[in-house]
C-alpha cells in the first residue's frame, strides 16, 4: 500500500513539448487525488532520484528511426548499471506511426526494457499516444489513465 507522503517522480525526456504537456496533465491528476509528485527532466535528473525513491512514472518520446528521446540517454546508460528491486513505475510513450510505424514508440519500449532487466517492476498497461497530445480526446485518455494508474501505485 503507497503511503501519502511517499511521491510519486515523474522522469521524462521530451523534445518539442509534447511528452512534457502529457506529464503536467498527469501530475495535475496525481496531485488532485491528494498525491506529492515531483517533475523531472530527464538530462537534468541524477540516478540518485532513481536510486532514493520507490514510484515512478517514466515517458520518453520516440525520434529518429525508433530510438529513444536523446535527453533520456545519459539517464538510460546509468540505469543500466543499477539495481531497481523494491520499485515500482509505470509507463508513458509518445510517438506517431507516420514515421515507420513499427518503430512506433519504441523509445519508451526500450526504457521499460532497462527498467525491468534492472529488476524494477513496471505497473499497469504503458499508454501510448500517437499524435499531438493537445484536444479533448487526449485529455480524457491521459486523465483516465492517470486515475487508474494511481490505483495500480495504491495496491502495490
Ligand atoms: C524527425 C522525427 C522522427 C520521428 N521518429 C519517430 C519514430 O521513429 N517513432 C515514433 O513512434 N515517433 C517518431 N516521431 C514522432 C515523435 O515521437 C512525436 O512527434 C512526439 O509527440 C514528440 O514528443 P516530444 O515533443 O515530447 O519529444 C518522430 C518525429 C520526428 C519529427
Amino acid at each position: 500500500m503507497i503511503e501519502s507522503n511517499i511521491p510519486i517522480h515523474i522522469i521524462y525526456a521530451s523534445t518539442s513539448g509534447n511528452t512534457e504537456f502529457v506529464m503536467d496533465k498527469v501530475a495535475d491528476v496525481w496531485r488532485k487525488n491528494g498525491r506529492k509528485v515531483f517533475l523531472h527532466r530527464s538530462e537534468k535528473t541524477d540516478i540518485n532520484i532513481l536510486k532514493d525513491n520507490k514510484y515512478f512514472l517514466l515517458a520518453t518520446s520516440t525520434w529518429d528511426h525508433g530510438t529513444i528521446n536523446p535527453f533520456f540517454e545519459r539517464l538510460l546508460v546509468e540505469m543500466r548499471k543499477s539495481n531497481f528491486s523494491g520499485k515500482s513505475a509505470t509507463f508513458i510513450g509518445l510517438g506517431d506511426r507516420r514515421y515507420e510505424s513499427h518503430y512506433f514508440c519504441t523509445g519508451m519500449t526500450l526504457l521499460k526494457e532497462v527498467w525491468e532487466k534492472s529488476n524494477g517492476k513496471s505497473l499497469g498497461v504503458a499508454l501510448t499516444i500517437g499524435r499531438e497530445p493537445f484536444d479533448e480526446i487526449i485529455d480524457k485518455l491521459v486523465r483516465d489513465w492517470a486515475e487508474k494508474t494511481l490505483k495500480l501505485f495504491e495496491e502495490n
